[in-house]
């Protein structure tokens, strides 16, 4: 690289560690387990006949038929490419750079942190507490000094969900201070524990959400962001003239059509059985420290040794994700669900390594 052009790009920029996404961090085998994504890819038709039209803003069967689902008016949607660019939206729409912060709840999702770093925004840190829930009282406690609060639930890595009472009482401290942000990307296995409903009371609230999880959609990376009108209308200040793809909002809107969410819902109910009879079956190892509770489409394993089951599965073409360098989670591996033939040969793998 020129080192003088690199010199030109903002400091920040020049000293970010990009997100380590599980393509990035690549891997080899045919046993693809790293990046929390369903195992099987639906069936969609395109009308290629407007592809030389810019799409709409927001496409309206997208955002009706996300509302619908979601159970929230149309006004309190908005949809992004992914989650992702919902977390970095809501940064550049609420943080000055250079003077405000957000407050995540390590160990998380890492995006919410590197889309601050590249906004140039700071990242406060309340660790979640020893069972590995947020931390409500030190959290009110930062509300002062904290634009936007990110709480994940179920939580990436750990499983964790969300207590709506004490929610309740947080969003209630934080009125006309900060925005608390719910991501709920993989809430479609737990639906009971989407905190959807409190949109209704609170306008600081923000629910994250995406296609990408239990919709098997992952590649056409379409998420929203459900909040108040006053939130909306503001993120659909900031967001870019066309963020949605034509083909993106024709595949989404037919995966949001009852068919394609009787498709999804019958998806989790395979996916769910699986992790639990797969949970049930490492629990009875050898060599397991703890299964986090499994909320999502992962499960959390800390391992007595992690780095031996790590490189011995990835020998045998079983690519995990790999935890154990982050705080707290020493010698812990996440494990996506496949399907059934994958997870009887990661099952496999983890007893012989074990035993
Ligand atoms: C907790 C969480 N939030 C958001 C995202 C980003 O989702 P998307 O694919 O919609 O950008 C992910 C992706 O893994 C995630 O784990």
């Amino acid at each position: 690289m020129n080192s003088k052009i690199a010199r030109l790009a903002r400091k920040n920029v020049q000293e970010l560690t990009p997100y380590q996404s599980a393509r990035r961090i690549g891997g080899t085998g045919d046993v693809w387990l790293n990046a929390n994504e369903a195992p099987d890819s639906g069936h969609y038709s395109l009308d290629c006949s407007r592809l030389n039209r810019y799409p709409e803003f927001q496409p309206e069967s997208v955002i009706n038929g996300y509302a619908e689902y979601a159970g929230v008016k149309p006004t309190q949607v908005i949809t992004t490419r992914g989650a992702d660019e919902a977390i970095e939206l809501l940064i550049r729409t609420f943080c000055e750079p250079g003077i405000d912060s957000i407050l995540i709840n390590p160990p998380t999702y890492g995006m919410y942190e590197i889309s601050a770093e590249t906004c140039g925004v700071a990242t406060m840190k309340q660790a979640l507490d020893v069972n590995f829930d947020p931390d409500y009282d030190a959290i009110k406690a930062q509300l002062d000094t904290v634009n936007i609060v990110f709480l994940c639930a179920p939580n990436n890595p750990t499983g964790n969900l969300i207590d709506t009472a004490k929610l309740t009482d947080l969003l209630s401290a934080a009125k006309d201070k900060a925005i608390i942000v719910c991501d709920e990307a993989y809430i479609e296995f737990c639906p009971d524990a989407s905190q959807v409903s409190l949109l209704q009371d609170f306008d600081n609230l923000v629910i994250l959400r995406t296609l990408s999880k239990a919709f098997a959609l992952a590649s056409i990376r379409c998420g929203f962001a459900l909040a108040s009108n006053t939130v909306i209308g503001l993120l659909s200040k900031v967001i870019a003239p066309y963020p949605v793809p034509e083909p993106v909002a024709q595949i989404a809107s037919q995966a949001l059509t009852e068919k394609g969410i009787a498709v999804m819902q019958s998806r989790v109910t395979q996916l769910n059985g699986m992790r639990n009879a797969f949970v049930d079956e490492l629990n009875q190892l050898q060599g397991i420290e703890k299964v986090f509770p499994a909320t999502g489409n992962y499960v959390l394993v800390q391992f007595n040794n992690s780095q031996k089951v790590f490189s011995l599965l990835g020998e045998q073409g079983i690519v995990l994700r790999d935890f154990s360098a982050k705080a707290r989670l020493e010698n812990c591996i996440r494990i996506t669900l496949g399907n059934a033939a994958e997870m009887n040969s990661t099952l496999v793998a983890l007893k012989s390594v074990l035993s």
